[in-house]
């Protein structure tokens, strides 16, 4: 059967008179019907593990705004958590996991075949999404990609420029890169699981690829992405595969081609002109309105929102922000946003 969902259509090539919207982070704090379901479920990690609050969450953006995708709710740490690195989040400042910065860190961690339990309430929310979601809408299930994980599961927490990342992979080679391939195998596994029991599509977020320059991106954004990409395509022909090597810059030019992804997303770091030239010749292109207008909203966002649909207009193309939107965004300006994109 010819496919019928924007979403899909676009990821298979096609060029549509409107391009489908999404928005990452789209379930969130900026809307206030979040903000209670996540009051009920108490903490931001147990609204993840609860299947009926994590579908509501899901399904609440699509009721107020109609978007042509849902993404899973979940989070790109649930790996971690499942491979047994302890992870909690600190209230306005963010996730903390125990380190992994020695070979005996290392070896405590579950092998990528024994995450499953642990996950099993994420694969109850995409299959609750799979049979409650309107029909047009596609669903989008997700993974962080190695490297971003890794930043993560090596500091024990966000950092600004990666550093202790960057120090394990020099200091201690072998370690760094065995956490790679177990965070590899394990991508494979989930997003495997989640395809099997609904997910249409998926995304992998490597939102800290910008820091990892020259050979470094190639070994550590770029061949991980690769080696997941090949490997769903083996094993689930046809579902289609987003990248998001954020920050990329100049290395998101063949990226499609190399990994084998049916999309690229794109930050606002890059103008759509650069990246229509350069990117979307490859293929499918998603993004890339800066989220900041979510909060100003006004002419601006109309304007850098036409400019962006006109500009993409001649190939495939889903529209999205650049980055997730963030909480102090207006709900208002993200309509704005939809009805500009729709007005054609
Ligand atoms: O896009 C979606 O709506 C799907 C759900 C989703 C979340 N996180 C929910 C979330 C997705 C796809 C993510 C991905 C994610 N998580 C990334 C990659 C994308 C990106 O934004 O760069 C990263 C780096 C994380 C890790 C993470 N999760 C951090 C650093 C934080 C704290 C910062 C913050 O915004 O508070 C989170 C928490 C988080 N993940 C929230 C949501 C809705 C906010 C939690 C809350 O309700 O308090």
């Amino acid at each position: 059967m010819a496919e019928t969902k924007p979403l899909l259509r676009a990821l298979s090539g096609e060029t549509l008179p409107t391009p489908p919207i999404w928005m990452m982070r789209q379930a969130g704090r900026y809307l206030p019907e979040y903000r209670a379901t996540r009051a009920e479920a108490g903490d931001f990690l147990s609204l993840c593990y609860n299947s009926d609050l994590a579908t509501e969450v899901t399904l609440q953006p699509i009721r107020r705004y109609g978007f042509d995708a849902a993404i899973l709710f979940a989070d790109i740490l649930l790996i971690p958590d499942a491979l047994g690195a302890d992870l909690w989040f600190v209230t306005g400042e963010g996730p903390r996991l125990s380190t992994i910065t020695t070979e005996e860190d290392f070896a405590k961690l579950k092998g990528a075949d024994d995450i499953h339990d642990h996950l099993a309430p994420i694969y109850q929310t995409v299959s609750n999404l799979a049979s409650a979601l309107p029909e047009e809408v596609a669903l989008i299930g997700f993974a962080g990609a190695p490297w971003t994980v890794a930043t993560y599961m090596i500091a024990g927490r966000g950092t600004k420029d990666q550093g202790p990342a960057h120090a394990l992979m020099q200091e201690n080679t072998p370690l760094f890169e065995a956490l790679i391939d177990r965070l590899t195998d394990s991508t494979i596994e989930y997003l495997s699981a989640q395809i099997r029991v609904g997910a249409e599509c998926v995304k992998l977020f490597d939102s800290w690829a910008g820091s990892l320059k020259g050979e470094a991106f190639d070994k550590y954004a770029l061949a991980p992405a690769k080696k997941i990409i090949s490997e769903i395509k083996d094993r689930h022909p046809g579902v289609p595969v987003i990248a998001f090597p954020r920050e990329a810059g100049d290395k998101y030019i063949g990226f499609a081609k190399e990994t084998g992804a049916n999309c690229v997303a794109l930050d606002n770091s890059v103008s759509p002109e650069w990246a229509a030239e350069n990117v979307q010749v490859d293929g499918c292109v998603q993004g890339n309105l800066a989220s900041s207008h979510m909060v100003t909203g006004g002419q601006a966002l109309v304007d850098e929102t036409r400019h962006i649909v006109q500009t993409f207009k001649n190939g495939p193309h889903i529209f999205n922000l650049g980055h997730g939107i963030t909480p102090d965004a207006n709900p208002d300006n993200v309509q704005l946003m939809i009805d500009t994109v729709r007005e054609g």
